[in-house]
């Protein structure tokens, strides 16, 4: 196959936290894994990441921690750079959106769409906070989302329904820097008009990726490119990021989702120049493969307005595809970093060294691929003793132990094969293609069971020849049952590389692959049925994996329970404080009703919401309620509840939902229906 050349991106962590496991296994383990694979394919592969330094999630933990936002990026950027690099994450370069390069770099193309005249100029009203005296937008505003009547959606985006926002948009908004309610004040910004790009966002994804693309990253587009793209501002008024570089944008910055995919770009810059190389072929030659590997929250992004940022500018090639991952949670609920309710990767590090590929394996076999998926301690501990301990670790000792016991080490001679030898060896043959084929489609679980089941098949080979027995009875006979296995060996070595990097380089220096003249290859194992040649000699086994015991992962539970306490103290001390005083007059406003749930069903391509039919006892009327995460339509229909009847209709994802279902939020997040405690005739006043 001819070598070809890879751009593969990981989304730029913001700096300010450290990474978690949610993050490794959304966005940085299956890049790594896919980047080390094509290296392994003989590519041209350059894997670019770096820290996202800029915007209002900075500005916002620096404030929290009363320092300076340079502090904070410093501080984070240091200790992510470490932990990617303890973890055997490959990048060719981690650079940060704070360094010359890249300030330059987006300046540049900002200047460029700005001289091309592809941005609207314009004077709006935008949130403003006199308090604090500036203005708000992204993480610095939270109110009502309008799509699906979260109450703490963000000015950028609702992490409920998942809805891309302007921070004008937002009912009820309210200042996170004072909370004090924002007026308007007219602000110059510079906006890229999506609507312009909508013809090649159809072409380009409609029509040329309905089949490539995952159908979670190809349904949220469709479902933007559907509700029709509007201009989005690509500036700020803000102190923090890169300035805005053209005349009379004093005190303004580039939005910082508009320069951090430009990251890629300048970080790209970076490694070719310390590596003495061009980096242009890597964004403009059009036989070039990019692949951004992110989070489902960041799909619009990447798909949408990145790409027609790419657009505008003429120069660069669009992605070949974007494999977004689904979230992952921990122990049943969200991971959060301001709850601290995470697994650390630089705590991980500490709290159990040298043990990288044990999560590296977890993370994989538990992805988020197609739906959430959940991270728990006990099935940490079981992939860990019940397959990597069991199964792969097992039979490469068994291999490596006797092998030394009955040859010194050195690799025997095999004489005829029986008909089971010839079958374990045809099957190894074909684990180098349903790997690829797996890796090829971004399907990394898949590909991380098919591994497993090469160890398996090794040690279910093992089982059934007995080579233990046959020494005493069939000596020759037993060299070819250990040589069978020693193959079985060498090419796990090989194919665990992308998924186990440290295990494989130990695996490898047990078979001593360095001193063949020429090594196994991905290659090599599809077609050869000698990976050692006899005569070899390996070196002296070594534990691969070792037992986790039940105190370590009581010692990891004890630690996420004490956080919940903290969380659950403080939420009693920081129980939201009680609303502005109201009349009875405004109260007798509200029309509350208790009602039935007569049909359910989730709302197409919108994760969140669920549609009702709801029997108010004045009618039976439809009601949209971003609950779908928390209840199954099932579990609702027959349901009595509390019904605001007379709030003003209004449109969710294009359905009219007229009324709203009253809920209460619990510490952890938990929905729970305000209802009444016997049954009671729907249409019944509350008051
Ligand atoms: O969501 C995030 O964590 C962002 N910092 C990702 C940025 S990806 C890229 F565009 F830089
Ligand atoms: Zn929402």
């Amino acid at each position: 196959m001819p070598s070809k050349r890879y751009t593969l991106t990981a989304a730029l962590p913001y700096t300010n936290g450290p990474i978690h496991i949610g993050h490794l296994a959304g966005v940085y383990v299956p890049a790594d894994i896919y980047a080390r694979y094509q290296r392994l394919q003989g590519h041209d592969v350059a894997f670019i990441c770096g820290s996202d330094e800029h915007g209002v999630a900075i500005s916002m933990r620096a404030k929290k921690e009363g320092v300076s936002p340079k502090e904070i990026i410093d501080k984070y950027h240091h200790v992510i750079k470490k932990s990617f690099e303890e973890f055997g994450i490959s990048f060719d370069n981690y650079s940060r959106t704070s360094a010359k390069i890249h300030h330059e770099t987006a300046s540049d193309f900002f200047k460029k769409l700005y001289d091309q005249n592809d941005f609207i100029e314009e004077v709006t009203e935008q949130l403003y906070d006199q308090e604090a005296d500036q203005f708000l937008a992204d993480r610095f505003v939270t109110g009502t989302c309008p799509v699906c009547g979260h109450t703490e959606a963000y000015g950028d985006q609702c992490e409920n329904c998942g809805s891309s926002l302007n921070a004008t948009d937002l009912i009820d908004p309210k200042s996170t820097i004072t909370g004090a309610v924002p007026s308007l004040k007219k602000t110059k910004h510079w906006f890229l008009p999506l609507d312009r790009y909508e013809g090649f966002l159809k072409e380009w994804i409609l029509k040329g990726h309905k089949s490539d693309w995952k159908p979670n990253v190809y349904g949220q587009c469709k479902s933007w490119i559907d509700d029709g793209l509007k201009p989005r501002a690509v500036t700020r008024d803000l102190d923090w990021g890169i300035p805005v570089p053209v005349k009379d944008a004093q005190g303004k910055v580039l939005y910082v989702w508009f320069d951090a995919p430009i990251g890629y770009i300048s970080s790209t810059k970076e490694w070719a120049e310390r590596e003495g190389t061009d980096w242009e072929p890597y964004w403009k030659d059009q036989n070039t493969e990019l692949y951004h590997f992110i989070g489902k929250d960041n799909i619009v992004f990447h798909c949408i307005i990145f790409p027609s940022m790419l657009k505008a500018h003429g120069d660069y090639i669009l992605p070949k595809n974007v494999p977004a991952n689904e979230f992952l949670n921990l122990e049943g609920n969200k991971l959060s970093t301001s709850k601290n309710w995470a697994v650390w990767l630089h705590e991980y590090l500490v709290d159990f060294p040298d043990m990288q590929d044990v999560l590296r394996y977890t993370l994989t076999a538990n992805a988020p691929e197609t739906k959430d998926n959940d991270f728990t301690w006990k099935d940490f501990q079981a992939r860990n003793n019940n397959e990597l301990v069991a199964i792969f670790g097992n039979f490469v000792n068994r291999v490596a132990v006797l092998t030394h016991k009955y040859y010194e080490g050195s690799i025997p001679e095999p004489s005829t094969y029986t008909s089971s030898d010839e079958a374990a060896l045809r099957a190894l043959q074909s684990y180098p293609k349903t790997i690829a084929d797996s890796l090829g489609r971004f399907r990394f679980r898949e590909a991380g069971q098919e591994l497993m089941n090469l160890a398996r098949l090794g040690n279910k080979y093992l089982a059934d020849e007995e080579p233990w027995k046959l020494i005493k009875t069939d000596p020759e006979r037993t060299k070819t049952v250990m040589f069978v296995a020693l193959q079985i060996a060498s090419a796990l070595a090989v194919l665990s590389e992308p998924f186990l990097p440290f295990t494989s380089n130990k695996l490898k220096s047990i078979l001593n692959h360095t001193a063949l003249g020429s090594a196994p290859t991905w290659d090599t194992i599809a077609t050869s049925a000698m990976l050692l040649p006899s005569n070899h000699t390996i070196n002296k086994a070594e534990l691969l994996f070792r037992k986790i015991e039940d105190e370590e992962i009581a010692a990891q539970l004890a630690k996420l329970e004490a956080t919940k306490k903290s969380n659950e103290q403080e939420m009693t001390t920081n129980i939201t404080p009680q609303k502005e005083t109201i009349t009875y007059d405004d109260f007798s406003k509200l029309d509350l009703r208790v009602g039935t749930i007569l049909e359910a069903e989730k709302m197409p391509k919108a994760d969140k919401l669920i549609v009702m039919k709801v029997d108010t006892g004045l009618d039976t009327r439809t009601i949209v309620s971003g609950i779908a995460e928390h209840f199954s339509p099932e579990e609702l229909v027959g349901k009595q509840v509390t019904v605001l009847v007379n709030l003003a209709a209004r449109k969710l994802r294009g359905v009219e939902s007229q009324g709203m279902i009253l809920l209460a939020e619990d510490a952890d997040g938990r929905l729970i229906f305000v209802n009444p405690d016997d049954a009671t005739a729907n249409g019944s006043q509350i008051s």
